[in-house]
């Protein structure tokens, strides 16, 4: 077997997804083998997996893995996904549930610390049990965290680790897995790492700043958020710690995996459109409206479209504020996500009282994410911070302007108008009345300068943001760590 870069995940598309984290580890890693790189992901073998057609065979039963304090085995399932083998860590008491973290009416899950804790050691044991040291472990998030922290501590002692470098990729810098400082004795890591410049925080233990602190190098998934985690006003209390490392923390903006998100060849359309025929989008438009049951007459009125977890980050309640003012303009709404009771209980009320003009639907539903982006015509997406955010990148290959805040990865995804090179609208302030204004002015320009819209339309279509570019970058920061190792 040949030395592998290994990315560890709790989400990988199309097996596992709960947001942008699965999307990211279901296309970069096959990017980076098609770039040369070998490459291999580890993720949690949940009950509620979508193997679909794909073939998965248990190859490893019985994985000592030696946690927590009593001895404890895994087993392993395998696959290999376009071209990528896929190992996953079974053991039903921690995965086999009905969600992945949570349970949205009881909280998250009171073992979770457990329950990565062990995927965490799991991936270990699994990776010495391969028998090839891997050239790099490329973790991710609060779920994955303790892996740099592991190898650093292994690797002046055992020679299976000592050629092995660490990144740590930060997807969302509020969600750190901060538990109880009790969990600290269990987790295997040695005492000097329970210090202020390891994984302690206020007493607790936090996974995330393990992942931050022991990595060889730290990246997060757009350059203006690597900068604005450094703030106190992003950093959720981790700033000090990553302005530490800031030497070695690097933007890297996510690519979209165009073979799951192109209006040409979606199986999940109505029909298709490109930049060259976009009569197919009014189609799919128009077949929205039908199937969320909107006012037929919404076909020649501008259609806004929501895609994300209806959580504040996301600004789903400015939206609830400013929706019977939408309505007013004589504007549809539809919106696709779940979240907090509140946010989802707001929007099913405004959904009754401006029946025919706005849709929401509350769930998960993958195939209707897609029809959603190909039928709106805006996409909005005011979020009060936004390490990356991929639907705003989607919404632009389907043709769908976004109408985002100026944060993070929308920052640095969407040219704002006016501008020739304008691919949709950004206000600065998270608030409603900004929010509104925006739209107002998106409304405006989509009704009076339809060659202007077209032009603009065009434009988003063509904007790329590939893998191979987001693969490049991660490769200089391996061959960097690699030198320094
Ligand atoms: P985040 O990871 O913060 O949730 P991203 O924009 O990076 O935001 O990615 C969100 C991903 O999850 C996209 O693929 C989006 O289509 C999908 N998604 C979010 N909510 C839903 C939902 N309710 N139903 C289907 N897909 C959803
Ligand atoms: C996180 C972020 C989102 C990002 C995604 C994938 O969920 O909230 O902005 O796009 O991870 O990196």
């Amino acid at each position: 077997m040949p030395q592998r870069v290994f990315f560890v995940t709790s989400e990988v598309y199309p097996f596992s997804k709960s947001g942008g984290l699965g999307d990211v580890m279901g296309a970069l890693p096959e990017a980076m083998e098609k770039s040369g790189r070998p490459s291999a992901v580890i993720s949690p073998y949940y009950g509620r997996i979508s193997t679909g057609n794909v073939r998965v065979r248990r190859t490893v039963s019985d994985l000592h893995v030696g946690y927590p304090w009593a001895p404890i085995t895994a087993d392993v399932y395998e696959t290999e996904y376009h071209g990528v083998p896929l190992y996953f860590i079974d053991r039903g008491e921690y995965f086999d549930r009905r969600y992945y973290y949570n349970d949205p009416y009881k909280g998250d899950y009171f073992d979770n610390a457990e329950r990565f804790i062990f995927f965490c050691r799991a991936a270990i044991a699994l990776m010495e049990h391969l028998g090839t040291s891997p050239s790099i472990v490329h973790a991710h998030d609060w779920q994955a965290a303790l892996l740099p922290a592991y190898i650093h501590f292994m690797r002046p002692r055992e020679p299976f680790w000592t050629n092995t470098g660490t990144v740590f990729t930060i997807h969302n810098v509020a969600f750190q897995g901060r538990f109880s400082s009790r969990l600290f004795e269990s987790c295997g890591l040695p005492s000097e790492a329970w210090d202020i410049n390891g994984v302690e925080f206020f007493g607790d233990f936090n996974l995330l700043k393990g992942g931050i602190v022991y990595a060889d190098a730290v990246t997060t998934v757009s350059p203006s958020y690597a900068r604005e985690i450094l703030t106190e006003k992003y950093g959720y209390g981790l700033d000090g710690t990553l302005r530490q490392r800031e030497l070695h923390l690097y933007g890297v903006l996510n690519g979209a995996d165009y073979t799951v998100w192109n209006p040409e060849d979606d199986p999940y359309l109505p029909c298709r459109y490109s930049v060259k025929d976009l009569s197919g989008k009014q189609k799919c438009k128009e077949h929205l409206i039908s199937e969320l049951g909107l006012d037929p007459a919404l076909k020649d009125r501008p259609l806004l479209g929501f895609i994300g977890r209806m959580r504040g980050q996301k600004g789903i309640d400015l939206l609830n504020a400013i929706i019977p003012d939408l309505v007013r303009m004589d504007v549809g709404i539809v919106a696709l996500g779940e979240g907090k009771p509140e946010h989802e209980a707001k929007i099913t009320e405004l959904m009754e009282q401006y029946r025919g003009r706005v849709a929401a639907v509350i769930g998960y539903t993958e195939d209707l994410a897609h029809r959603m982006q190909a039928g709106s015509d805006i996409f909005l997406m005011p979020s009060r911070y936004e390490p990356c955010g991929l639907t705003q990148m989607y919404a632009l290959r389907y043709g769908t302007l976004p109408i985002a805040t100026a944060a993070g990865g929308l920052r640095d995804t969407i040219d704002p108008w006016p501008g020739e090179n304008s691919t949709g609208f950004i206000f600065t302030k998270s608030e409603a009345g900004e929010l509104l204004k925006s739209v107002r002015e998106a409304v405006n320009f989509w009704t009076d300068n339809p060659a202007g819209r077209l032009k603009m339309i065009r434009r988003a279509m063509r904007r790329e943001f590939t893998w191979d570019r987001a693969c490049r970058e991660y490769m200089d920061i391996y061959r960097n760590i690699r030198l320094r190792l």
